[in-house]
């Protein structure tokens, strides 16, 4: 970055924050309610695009069980001062305050019965009370540091702060507006980045194996997806390019290049115990119109195909085929092609060291009044709303205190 030519005088704020996505906001309403002068910028035509479109168009704001547990980081003690500090049981309130009509959908994640438009008003009456300035289409070009704070150059002029918040957010769908600029801000001032990878995001599959499964886009079933250290029960979809759904997106935040994915087609029962039951009940069924009670007909037959093993009745199946069977059906194996990458992913694993943070306000240890906070740190969550926790209480600790 090259210095800022200073022939006109900046305009003065206490706190310039880059970004007005959920961590953005948030950080500017809570600043501004200390009676700090607050001031966004976003490069984009408005504000919280990620929110609109995020949850189906009904933002999976947050989620009942948060913890520590659900994020991926160098340092995973890092997230916790923060999400203690600011709960989801904070923002649900929030919610509340404004009478945003809500619903528990899964495994505690909470969505907007309405619109996430809802949640983008919030945080925006949240801003309006807290008399923080919003300028969107305002792109940055330069910051400088100085003795008693920043300067920040934009598009639409010079603008002189104490403390400047960092809230770019990750690396995923460009299209929306997402930019590596806070990892530049980060590099200038000294601070590591942990590598970025797409996260949340489908896998892709071979032309080949597209072909073989032609017929199953479309076709969804429960599934234990697991890689490494993960393992996640939830449902997979076959698309168009490759597989998704939750289990899948979550399962990416594990999966490397090259590695095998391992599914488990049943995962709530004892297939093998399960077959030999159906057997002993009704030796003459065959095996494709019993496993239609777990899986629709198309996959029964696709799972099947891919084992070379053509229906018959279940007495003549012996105890070590159907042992067989079943180990394959619950260890299925799957190489991915690879991934969507950023143009679909829903976030961004890797990101701002947060060994350079500090835990509790998000200022930068060497860099006195330089705050970091949501998705550009290297805190990443699971699928089901902890991303956007992490935003808030992020976005919260570094409002208490820029
Ligand atoms: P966020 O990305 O929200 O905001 C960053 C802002 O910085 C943007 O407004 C951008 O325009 C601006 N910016 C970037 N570069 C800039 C520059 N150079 N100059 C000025 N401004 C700049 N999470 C969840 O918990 N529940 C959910 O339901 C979903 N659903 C979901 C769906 C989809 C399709 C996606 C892509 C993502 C989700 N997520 C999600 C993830 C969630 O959206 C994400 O983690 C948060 O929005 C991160 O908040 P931040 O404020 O950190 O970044």
């Amino acid at each position: 970055m090259t210095d800022v030519s200073n022939n006109q005088l900046p305009e003065r704020v206490d706190v310039v924050i880059i970004g007005a996505g959920a961590a953005g906001l948030m950080c500017a309403a809570t600043a501004g309610q200390r009676g700090r002068s607050a001031l966004v910028l976003d490069h984009a035509n408005k504000v919280g695009k990620k929110i609109l479109m995020s949850g189906g168009g009904r933002c999976n704001f947050t989620n009942l069980y948060t913890s520590a547990e659900n994020f991926y980081s160098g340092n995973p003690h890092f997230c916790k001062s923060a999400l203690a500090r600011y709960s989801q049981w904070d923002f649900i309130a929030l919610v509340e305050k404004y009478g945003i009509a809500y619903h528990e959908k899964a495994l505690g994640q909470l969505f907007c019965d309405n619109k996430s438009k809802d949640i983008v008003d919030l945080l925006l009456a949240e801003c309006r009370a807290a008399k923080a300035q919003i300028r969107t289409r305002c792109a940055v070009s330069t910051i400088q540091f100085e003795q008693n704070g920043y300067l920040v150059e934009t598009n639409l002029g010079l603008v002189h702060c104490e403390s400047l918040v960092v809230a770019t957010g990750g690396l995923s769908i460009p299209t929306m507006g997402a930019t590596g600029f806070g990892y530049d801000i980060a590099r200038q001032f000294g601070l590591d980045i942990v590598p970025t990878r797409a996260a949340l995001v489908p896998f892709t599959q071979h032309k080949r194996q597209l072909q073989r499964q032609d017929s199953l886009p479309g076709s969804s079933l429960a599934v234990t997806a697991s890689c490494g250290e993960g393992s996640f029960h939830e449902q997979m979809l076959f698309t168009h390019r490759g597989l998704s759904g939750p289990a899948v997106l979550q399962i990416s935040s594990h999966w490397r290049e090259g590695q095998a994915v391992t599914f488990d087609l049943a995962p709530d029962r004892d297939l093998v115990d399960w077959l030999r039951h159906c057997r002993q009940g009704s030796p003459e069924s065959h095996l494709h119109s019993v496993l239609a009670e777990l899986w629709s007909k198309k996959l029964v037959q696709f799972f099947l195909q891919r084992l070379d093993i053509a229906s018959r009745p279940l007495k003549q199946f012996s105890d070590a085929e159907l042992q067989a069977l079943g180990a394959k059906l619950q260890t299925w194996k799957l190489v991915p092609d690879g991934t969507e990458g950023y143009r679909t992913a829903e976030v961004t694993l890797g990101g701002v060291d947060t060994d350079q943070v500090s835990s509790r306000t998000m200022e930068c240890k060497t860099q006195s009044g330089l705050y970091f906070v949501g998705e550009v740190l290297d805190v990443t969550g699971w699928l089901g709303g902890f991303n956007f926790q992490w935003a808030w209480a992020s976005g919260h600790a570094a409002g208490e205190v820029a």
